[in-house]
């Protein structure tokens, strides 16, 4: 046994998941998973600053914000070993990746934020915990991202076919996996995944987003504001690529809007246009990458949009599966993968894929923060 857990708040900012994971030479098994909704008020203190621009924060803020979800990722890490029934003695390491506030990757220089301050996580747990994965990667010239495609490789590559697996979070992403030994993998963000589409029924309906996509399923679909939407530039891009919400928001939603005269339609017909502009975005990416792909195996959040999973699953001639089928529950795998990264960082292996991210070479991710209440990880 070798445990590991592994932390992440994705861009929807929802939650903390938390997954106890027995990682060893020759398999990788979940052994918990566990989500720790964010207190409200830091919560609503993400949402205030990912939802306004970088230059009104302030260095007590972020301080501060720091701290808080530091003190929250311990929490999570704390609950997940309780519900286990495992001690911190018993932890290898915790892989954290913090809460992503701001991600840019194609300025000049590129850069990328992510908070909850590793500290306070190793003291509270007593686990030497790795965090801050993204940088090493954008030091070597890659994009930071996306950081779970290998893992993705790891658990789904197939002997006689190619899969395609995609993570629907906040955006979406699609790791491209040739069948063994055909080609590199290939992997990026495509655009929006759950985020528009949480942001504009919470606007019209009050709620953090559309159970099993029951409204959207009753509006028509705006074929003018779905072909703006697919015509911004983002989607024509070639890999490799990563985006966040600083670009898909309701700035950029408003935007397409107003272009389209689609202010005043009915507010259901937008939410369903944004169902289609994900599953499109997703599937046709596919189509053109690896129009071989035989299975699009989902995970994250939006498999619980069944509408958006429909949508998908009409849009592609692919089989359409979960990670559930393979009993990786689908919403505990970008959790998974972030153990992984702390196996692989405590065995000095590397983390990037370049192929991916664009990094000039594959290199270690994570900085480590040890904790002294016990002896530390052999390898490290
Ligand atoms: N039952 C459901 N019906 C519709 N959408 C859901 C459901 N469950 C989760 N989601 C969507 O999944 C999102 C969270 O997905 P997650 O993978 O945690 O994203 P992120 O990685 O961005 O945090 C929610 O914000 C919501 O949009
Ligand atoms: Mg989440």
């Amino acid at each position: 046994m070798a445990y590991f857990v592994g932390l992440i708040s994705g861009t929807s900012a929802d939650a903390i998941d938390a997954a106890l994971v027995d990682i060893t030479d020759s398999k990788i098994v979940l052994s918990h998973y566990l989500e720790t909704p964010y207190p409200r008020d830091i919560r609503s203190r993400i949402e205030r600053l990912i939802s306004s621009t970088a230059d009104s924060l302030t260095a007590a803020e972020f301080g501060l914000l720091d701290r808080l979800i530091g003190d929250a990722f311990g929490k999570a890490a704390t609950n997940l070993l309780a519900v286990a029934g495992i001690e911190s003695a018993q932890v290898c390491a915790i892989g954290s990746h913090g809460q992503t506030i701001f991600h840019a990757p194609s300025s000049n220089p590129p850069f990328s934020v992510q908070l909850g301050d590793p500290n306070v996580i190793a003291f509270a747990t007593g686990i030497t915990t790795i965090a801050d994965f993204r940088r090493m990667d954008i030091a070597a010239g890659g994009q930071g991202a996306p950081l779970v495609p290998p893992f993705h490789a790891t658990m789904f590559t197939r002997e006689d076919y190619d899969v395609a697996v995609v993570n629907i979070g906040g955006i979406a992403n699609v790791t491209l996996l040739p069948s063994r030994s055909d080609g590199p993998v290939i992997a990026y963000d495509t655009g929006p995944g759950n985020t528009l589409l949480d942001h504009w029924v919470h606007r019209h309906q009050g709620l953090s987003y559309d159970a099993d996509g029951d409204w959207a399923r009753t509006g028509q679909l705006m074929t003018a504001l779905l072909h703006e939407c697919l015509h911004d530039p983002y989607f024509a891009l070639p890999p490799p690529k990563s985006t966040g919400r600083e670009y898909f928001n309701r700035h950029w939603l408003d935007e397409k809007l107003k272009k389209t005269s689609a202010t005043t339609v009915p507010a259901v017909d937008v939410q369903r246009t944004l169902v289609e502009l994900s599953a499109l975005t997703i599937t046709r990416q596919i189509q053109q990458k690896m129009p071989k792909c035989a299975e699009i195996i989902l995970c994250g959040g939006g498999v619980g949009n069944s509408f958006l999973v429909e949508t998908i699953a009409t849009a592609t001639p692919a089989a359409i599966t979960t990670t559930d089928t393979y009993k990786v529950p689908h919403a505990a795998v970008e959790a998974m993968a972030f153990a992984w990264l702390a196996q692989r960082r405590t065995a000095g292996l590397p983390g990037n894929l370049p192929s991916v991210t664009g990094a000039n070479r594959s290199v270690q991710l994570g900085g480590i923060y040890r904790s002294d209440a016990r002896a530390t990880p052999s390898a490290a």
